[in-house]
């Protein structure tokens, strides 16, 4: 007899509806798996036969085979464990007459019968609309992250025998409720604050900017400056994430298995820093089942790379793309799947190899060479991408013994968050959360300039010799500024400040 059993796999961050077809007929005892399963999914036989037997129900000696369709779609891990299993009871007919039309099952068996949890569950469930009324089994430790969709009843099960008992209906289970879907933070328990900061007023100005409108920042300044822990701070003036984001950031966490079943939902804007030994395959994603990369971890947060020179070269340059696009699309040898890379790039870098080069007071002692070779480390094309550069001085004895009232990033959040509010309701429509996502067709609806603005950049875009790129991220800037101003048009003088923070470009000029 035939049993037709729904099940989900997952491309990229979509779920794809998966027909597990299982066949019992006479014949010689074999157990068969088609439809381009990978070895995890062959392996499936030992758990599922196992898992039937200790159960206490019966495991056919019969011919069985099992195709998972469409065939062309690659199938991989233990999630059609529970498919399997529930179309071979069927099969044999020791679940009757189940109405399973409406049903879907994932699940990884344990030898007992017991259930797993699988990554990828929350992208699964938000493969169902909420006008079918579709049941979605799952393990119970994955229940509550599937059921942060909403648009499924999710039945949460810990092992065989229950969900059988469901469809039998001896002991029928409730759909899972998400009762609180008020998300708690826990921002507030980390206690890095921007007032620990002396001075840097001018530095914390354009963080503030690059904080509202989402900009890609770059600190330049030698070390002990203050960079590595002014970059450490920014989470805390970043605005708090709205419960779509979190969901979205949640899906790509669930897809690499970094979720727990008591806590679900990521709730804080992601902040990775990863090592400067990092290959290009660990930041851009991929490997042979893929997984998202630290581009796609920090999608709504940021992605820290601290001194920027020493990151592997072919890194630097695989990190431009995702830098354009905000997606990243890893090719496999099936086929490619496309994770969102939407962060904002927060590097850090010395002046110079010494690290000293435009200090006040310390000389610096690179050859010329020595810096540009330093320097083309990092490309032209990378550096256009940085929309902010700001320039971290050496602080002096006396800037410490001042103490001058210094900010607390509550203070600074509370501008962030108002600027970013007005962006929020400019791209409604467009489904945009800051200027820096703007497309150029944005930037020229947005952006538009008065004469003195048109001027004003035109001398800058001669003198800096900036490309095309640039000017675009220029105009993203001073529309950031503009709404921290609370300013409907971009005035010259927002421009201006916009233009200021392009310091590596002006001092190419002089090496
Ligand atoms: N502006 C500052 N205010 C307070 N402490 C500072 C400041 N700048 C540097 N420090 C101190 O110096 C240490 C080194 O700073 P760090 O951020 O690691 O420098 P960098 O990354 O620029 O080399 C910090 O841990 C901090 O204790
Ligand atoms: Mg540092
Ligand atoms: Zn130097």
């Amino acid at each position: 007899m035939l049993a037709i059993i729904n099940s989900l796999a997952l491309v990229g961050l979509q779920g794809e509806r998966i027909q597990v077809e299982v066949d019992v007929s006479g014949g010689l005892p074999c157990f068969d798996i088609v439809g381009l399963p990978d070895a995890s999914v062959r392996e499936s036989r030992e758990r599922v036969r196992t898992a039937i037997k200790n159960s206490g129900f019966e495991f056919p000696a019969k011919r069985i085979t099992v195709n998972l369709a469409p065939a062309d779609l690659k199938k991989e891990g233990p999630g059609f464990d529970l498919p399997i299993a529930i179309g071979i009871l069927v099969a044999t007919g020791q679940i009757e007459n189940p109405a399973l039309n409406d049903y879907y099952f994932v699940g990884e068996l344990s030898l007992e019968g017991t259930l797993r949890r699988l990554p990828g569950i929350l992208p699964m469930a938000c493969y169902f609309s909420s006008d079918n009324f579709n049941f979605f089994v799952v393990p119970e430790d994955c229940a509550l992250e599937a059921a942060l969709a909403e648009t499924v009843k999710v039945i949460a099960v810990n092992d065989l025998g229950q969900v059988v008992n469901h469809l039998t209906g001896v002991d029928v289970l409730e759909p899972v409720k998400v009762e609180n879907k008020n998300f708690i933070s826990h921002a507030a328990k980390d206690d890095l604050d921007f007032a620990e900061v002396y001075g840097h007023e001018g530095v914390k100005r354009g963080l503030e900017i690059a904080a509202a409108g989402g900009h890609n920042v770059l600190l330049l300044g030698p070390p002990g400056s203050g960079k590595t822990m002014l970059a450490k701070r920014m989470l805390s003036i970043l605005p708090s994430l709205q419960f779509e984001e979190a969901l979205n950031v949640s899906k790509i966490y669930s897809s690499a298995g970094l979720l727990n079943g008591t806590n679900p939902l990521v709730a804080d804007r992601p902040f990775r820093a990863p090592h400067h030994t990092a290959s290009a395959a660990s930041l851009i994603g991929g490997g042979k089942v893929p997984k998202p990369g630290e581009v796609s971890l920090a999608t709504g947060g940021i992605l820290f790379l601290d001194e920027l020179p020493e990151y592997r070269r072919d890194v630097l340059e695989a990190l431009r793309q995702p830098l354009e696009d905000r997606v990243v699309t890893v090719s496999r040898v099936a086929a490619a799947v496309t994770y969102p890379a939407d962060f904002m790039l927060v590097a850090s870098m010395n002046p110079c190899p010494c690290g000293f080069l435009g200090d006040a007071e310390k000389e610096c002692s690179c050859t010329p060479y020595q810096i540009q070779r330093y320097r083309a480390k990092i490309s032209g094309p990378l550096l256009d991408r940085i929309d902010i550069q700001l320039e971290v001085p050496r602080i002096r004895y006396k800037d410490l013994e001042q103490k001058s009232i210094t900010e607390s990033s509550k203070d600074i959040k509370e501008r962030v968050e108002k600027a970013r509010k007005i962006q929020r309701m400019r791209f409604k429509k467009y489904g945009l959360e800051c200027n820096a996502q703007m497309t150029p067709k944005l930037v020229k609806k947005y952006c538009s300039l008065s004469q003195d603005g048109k001027e004003l950049i035109k001398l800058a875009f001669e003198q800096l010799a900036l490309s095309m790129r640039a000017h675009d991220r220029i105009l993203k800037i001073a529309r950031t500024i503009a709404d921290l101003a609370d300013s409907q048009k971009i005035e010259a003088e927002h421009l201006a400040e916009a233009i200021q923070y392009r310091i590596l470009d002006k001092q190419s000029m002089f090496i």
